[in-house]
């Protein structure tokens, strides 16, 4: 059965820090992460910097980071979540960098160095309230002329090629329950508005997506670790039960629908956008 609640319901972060969940952001890095390297790289993120990661979840995004500004650079990941930190300070100490720090607070009100080179995000800003504002509040944090570089996603993007049943009724599902939790899944075409509103000059803006027409595809995966992960929300808010899911078959049955199609899967946009802070 599948209903619309007539409100959003707005407090928790939806997709919140099981094991699973912070294993499920780990293999999105794996598709991620080329996309993340670009945006940086091209935005300016360079040698000897001390950058800011907002919402820095397991430490992925932080890694990039280390490995990009070197051992003359620093890093500072900011979270919400004890447990994400916990990952984030395991996996830093399994690769051997020094010059990551994590800290725990909100974003909205958490108090900082203000002598960042780089404030930087992947993935954060979908999930807040009110974006212009923490970008806002997180620009005291950078030196004059400083860079702020977000990347997030245009999930309304992804798609199959031909269209095929469960492809469809799996990201409608996704989608509606995020926009149920008060997340924004177009966030990625958003962050102009948002960074003006920031105070921010207008972003230089770039998009790439995961294509594939094979069987090993990403994608298939990640449809269902999401689905797995907002499963008790979606059952909560009367969008899908668990019995209408079969989420431990799902990425097999995603597959092989549109594999016997011979058909395309489209991720979702990953939208980058930088500037500069104006000096
Ligand atoms: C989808 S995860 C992305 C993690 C990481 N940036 C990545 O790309 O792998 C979003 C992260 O933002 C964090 N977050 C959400 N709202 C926050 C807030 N108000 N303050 C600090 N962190 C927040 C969550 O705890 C979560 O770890």
């Amino acid at each position: 059965m599948l209903t619309e609640p007539a409100t959003p319901v707005k407090d928790a972060y939806v997709l919140g820090h099981s094991e699973k969940e912070i294993e499920r952001l780990q293999k999105q890095n794996n598709f991620l992460q080329v996309f993340t390297w670009h945006c940086f790289q091209e935005a300016g993120i360079k040698p000897g910097m001390k950058v800011l990661e907002a919402g820095c979840g397991g430490g992925d995004v932080a890694l990039i980071l280390a490995e990009m500004v070197g051992p003359e650079g620093q890093v500072v990941g900011v979270d919400l979540n004890p447990q994400a930190l916990e990952a984030a300070r395991q996996k830093v100490a399994a690769a051997g960098h020094n010059n990551i720090i994590f800290k725990q607070g909100d974003l909205q009100d958490i108090v900082l160095d203000t002598d960042f080179d780089a404030v930087v995000g992947r993935l954060v800003l979908f999930h807040l309230k009110e974006p212009a504002n923490i970008l806002r509040h997180l620009l005291d944090c950078l030196k004059p002329g400083g860079l702020v570089a977000f990347q997030d996603y245009n999930l309304l993007a992804a798609r199959a090629y031909p269209i095929v049943p469960l492809f469809e009724q799996t990201l409608g599902r996704i989608i509606k329950a995020f926009r149920q939790a008060g997340a924004d899944p177009e966030i990625g075409l958003k962050l102009n508005e948002i960074f003006r509103q920031a105070g921010l000059p207008g972003p230089t803006m770039r998009c790439e997506a995961s294509v594939s027409a094979g069987p090993e595809w990403d994608g298939y995966e990640q449809l269902a670790l999401v689905t797995r992960t907002l499963l008790p929300f979606m059952q909560k808010v009367g969008l899908a039960t668990a019995e209408e899911v079969e989420v431990d078959t799902l990425a097999d049955r995603l597959r092989a629908e549109l594999i016997e199609k011979g058909g395309v899967g489209h991720g979702p946009d990953v939208i980058s956008a930088w500037s500069h802070k104006p000096a």
